[in-house]
């Protein structure tokens, strides 16, 4: 690959600021300054070296962000920000794009990634990945609810859900729960609670799969997933 389209990749500017770093002699690879933009590397395996610091050459990105309400999960949009708004330059290079997606008011774990095969295992319907939400809700939450639940309740639109797992934390004029769903249907949890007569009156997930949402992240906020994060996620097997 040659190596002003390598650093262009990786964010160190366009070709033409990246061509300005070559002839300044800001670069090095395996130890030779290297000026000519042409000049070829191969990622994998040779040092390249700017102002001293070593380049970390990736092809894939996987984000987890804690999603704020009022933006929309996609790339782009026509009327609102989306999660890609919220990257900063170095991450957009990659061209990142979110996992399936959260409602414009719902907060919490969403992964954004450019790794395509990966984003597909973790949506297709035939996995099952687990998705666990927080959600406070309008009402007195039951343990009929919990049993309803634990069946499979019927959308609005006649579709009878797969089992959740549905746990009360506090019950009372409003209730706080945690709901484990391994489906994705559109707006599922809120359409769930309206199924048994009751509305959902904040939202955030907080984990898929193996994914927990890191507490430390502020709304709006995101990271890199450690690789312990990552390899539970590759390696994840659904039951
Ligand atoms: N279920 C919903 O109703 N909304 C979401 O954003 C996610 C799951």
């Amino acid at each position: 690959m040659r190596i002003d389209k390598m650093l262009a990749n990786l964010g160190y500017g366009s070709r033409k600021d990246v061509k300005k770093l070559l002839k300044d002699g800001a670069v090095t690879v395996n130890d030779e300054k290297v000026k000519d933009p042409k000049h070829h590397v191969n990622p994998e395996q040779d040092a390249v070296i700017i102002n001293g610091e070593k380049v970390e050459y990736k092809e894939f990105i996987y984000l987890m962000m804690n999603k704020p309400p009022g933006v929309i999960s996609a790339t782009e949009d026509s009327q609102f920000e989306t999660v890609v708004d919220l990257l900063e330059m170095e991450d957009l290079v990659f061209s990142p794009f979110p996992v399936g997606r959260l409602d414009k008011d719902t907060e919490g774990l969403l992964l954004l990634t450019n790794d395509g095969q990966l984003a597909h295992r973790l949506l297709s319907p035939k996995k099952h990945v687990p998705k666990t939400y927080f959600a406070v809700i309008d009402s007195e939450v039951t343990a009929d609810d919990v049993a309803a639940f634990n069946k499979g309740v019927i959308l609005d639109d006649g579709y009878e859900t797969k089992p959740g797992e549905l746990k009360i934390l506090k019950s009372g004029i409003t209730s706080d729960i945690e709901l484990t769903i391994t489906e994705g249907k559109f707006h599922q949890v809120k359409r769930m609670f309206e199924a048994v007569g009751k509305r959902v009156i904040y939202l955030k997930r907080i984990s898929m799969g193996p994914l927990k949402l890191d507490e430390t992240l502020e709304l709006g906020e995101y990271r890199e997933l450690t690789e312990e994060e990552l390899d539970m996620l590759v390696n994840y097997e659904v039951r």
